[in-house]
């Protein structure tokens, strides 16, 4: 049976990164795929490689940096994990619980989520991005399965607003004035590796899906366990599988995140200006 993890683990993790940091940070960005550059619009940085913070998993993306870098954004203290760590690399969904809930140790209190999906919306076009209104996990566990840490949050917890209402609205607003096209709509998670099938696509379509993606949704689990308000951004990067002739193809996915990071980023950075 799955023991669980200590507080102690988290608390570990924590100082490690309160000793380095200037201040506590008033939010945490999650980088996903070709999101990276965004932490080269910080100011007055300091990184520290997921490697060195006791407890703490090791990415194995060669897309992901796997480093923690905190500095300012304007005049906001905030701190990046620029690299992510996905379910298909072979991490539980209980062990993908493990940096939000550093995070919310150390006094974090606002969560920003960034993705790179495919879309299932045929309105949607690669480069616009949507704003996470719910999600959709019909696949495998949850990263709050095994015993419960009452410091960090109740056994039952309600998902009802998890994707903060006030910060999708001031996601909206922004959006209207943004380089990229905006949307709002639903994330579904697929485990991956495997971009999906045709029938899988069609099938979340029917569901309700507009966007497809292989992470986010254990950070977001995460955050709502400990209370944290959330914001989700997904940088649309392709059509999934079935929505056009032809297999989704991993290079494309990646060409389309770096063409649209630098107006993605400057998306992110007004936004963390106005929350
Ligand atoms: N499916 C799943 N994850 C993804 C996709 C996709 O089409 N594009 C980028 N991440």
């Amino acid at each position: 049976m799955f023991e669980g993890f200590s507080y102690e683990l988290y608390e570990n993790a924590a100082s490690y990164i309160r000793e380095r940091v200037e201040k506590t940070p008033y939010l945490a960005v999650v980088l996903g795929t070709g999101c990276g550059p965004f932490a080269g619009r910080m100011r007055n940085c300091i990184s520290i490689p997921y490697s060195d913070i006791p407890g703490f998993p090791v990415t194995t993306n060669k897309n992901h940096a796997g480093l923690l870098v905190a500095g300012y954004i304007g005049d906001r203290y905030i701190i990046c994990m620029n690299g992510r760590f996905h379910f298909y690399e072979g991490y539980s969904m209980e062990e993908l619980n493990i940096p939000v809930h550093v995070l919310h140790v150390l006094g974090v209190k606002t969560l920003v989520l960034t993705n790179a999906a495919g879309s299932c919306n045929p309105d949607y076009r690669p480069g616009d991005v949507m704003i996470i209104r719910d999600h959709i996990k019909l696949y495998g566990g949850s990263p709050m399965r095994g015993p419960n840490l009452e410091e960090l949050g109740p056994r039952f917890f309600g998902v009802y607003d998890m994707y903060t209402a006030r910060l999708r609205e001031i996601s909206r607003k922004l959006g209207e004035k943004a380089a990229l096209k905006v949307h709002e709509g639903v994330y579904m998670f697929f485990p991956g590796p495997q971009f999906e099938t045709a029938s899988e696509i069609r099938a979340a379509r029917i569901l309700g899906a507009d966007a497809i993606g292989m992470s986010t949704v254990t950070e977001a689990l995460t955050a709502a366990h400990c209370g944290m308000s959330l914001l989700g951004l997904s940088l649309i990067t392709n059509m999934a599988t079935g929505m056009e002739e032809g297999n989704v193809d991993g290079s494309e996915v990646d060409e389309v995140a770096l063409k649209a990071a630098p107006a993605f980023s400057s998306y992110i950075e007004t936004i963390i200006n106005h929350i």
